[in-house]
């Protein structure tokens, strides 16, 4: 088969769609015949090498961390699924023909490929962050970098819980988010008064997605320090935010099955972006550039 690879690390230029090994599924997993696989920022952090912790690069690197399509093994002790279902959900190097999933749900009919594709870590990430902070009907959230992967999901899982959702985007995506149903606020200096403003009072919840706004500042809005949960600056649990990085406190796969029921009753639309694995690249600068609107898509 073919896969995304890499054997030094850098920038997108590193990238290669070329040959790689066939995977199998092992215990717990399923094997799928990749129909769309998503770009998400852990990505570019592992093929840069930000995450190699400065050891050099050894043998090939393989990307990827979710994905859709055809399940075509099935590993030891899985039930519930079958060969020839159409599944979406979470793995390792799905950016591939053929990826292995440790997580997954049922594809809704209705639901493109490239679409649910780009649900698997946004969509577990995001219910990951509402059952930390406990968000149900009548809270008011905030979401800091709501335009995003995760941001938009989230948005739109907190309004299906019946929440009220003020995210933080740059002025180009606030008609984005307004589309959405939440209330835009623009970030950076000033922020916390504009969230303020925005909801009328303090907020009950805050997910930072972003990781870009100083924790103080987000924790100032929230009744306390432990109603921030931080998703991408893992020094804000020093300040008693707390901080998810989906090991014991993911429940993956009750949230994609959310995710699915969501998708199939338009309570959830991902925006998406598609580009052929050969351009992987092209949505790799993008991704990098810390900008996306909704989602973006490999596809075969
Ligand atoms: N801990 C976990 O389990 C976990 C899981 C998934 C992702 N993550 C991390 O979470 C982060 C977001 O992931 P993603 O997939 O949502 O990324 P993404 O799709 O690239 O979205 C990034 C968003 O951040 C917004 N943004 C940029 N600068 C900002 C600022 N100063 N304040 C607030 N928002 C800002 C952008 O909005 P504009 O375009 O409007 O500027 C963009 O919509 C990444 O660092 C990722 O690695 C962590």
């Amino acid at each position: 088969m073919r896969a995304l690879q890499f054997r030094t690390y850098g920038g997108p230029e590193v990238l290669e769609w070329d040959e790689a090994p066939d995977p199998h599924a092992g215990p717990g997993q399923i094997r799928i015949a990749v129909r769309a696989a998503s770009v998400n920022p852990i990505d570019w952090k592992t093929s840069s090498g930000a995450l190699s912790g400065g050891k050099p690069m050894v043998g090939t690197g393989y990307l990827g961390y979710d994905a859709a399509g055809v399940v075509d093994e099935v590993g030891e002790g899985v039930s519930g699924v079958a060969v020839g279902d159409a599944v979406f959900g979470r793995g390792h190097n799905t950016q591939a023909e053929y990826a292995l999933l440790d997580s997954w749900a049922a594809k809704p009919p209705s639901i493109d490929w490239a679409v649910a594709a780009a649900a698997g870590v946004a969509g577990e990430t995001a219910e990951r962050g509402l059952r930390l902070l406990e968000v149900t009907a009548g809270d008011t959230l905030f979401v800091d970098g709501g335009a995003g992967g995760v941001g938009a999901v989230t948005v739109q899982m907190a309004l299906a819980r019946g929440a009220r959702v003020i995210a933080s985007a740059s002025q180009a995506n606030h008609d984005y988010l307004r589309e959405l149903g939440a209330i835009p606020v623009l970030y950076g200096q000033g922020l916390a008064e504009r969230v303020r403003a925005a909801a009328g009072g303090p907020v009950d919840a805050v997910l930072d997605v972003a990781g870009k706004t100083p924790v103080g500042d987000l924790i100032g809005l929230a009744p306390q320090p432990s109603q921030v949960v931080s998703i991408a600056n893992f020094a804000a649990g020093q300040a008693g935010a707390r901080v998810t990085g989906g090991g014991a406190d993911s429940h993956p796969m009750q949230a994609l099955a959310q995710v699915a029921e969501l998708l199939e009753h338009n309570k959830l639309v991902i925006k998406i972006q598609t580009f052929p694995f050969d351009r992987a690249a092209e949505a790799y600068r993008i991704s990098q550039s810390g900008h996306v609107r909704g989602k973006l898509v490999l596809v075969p």
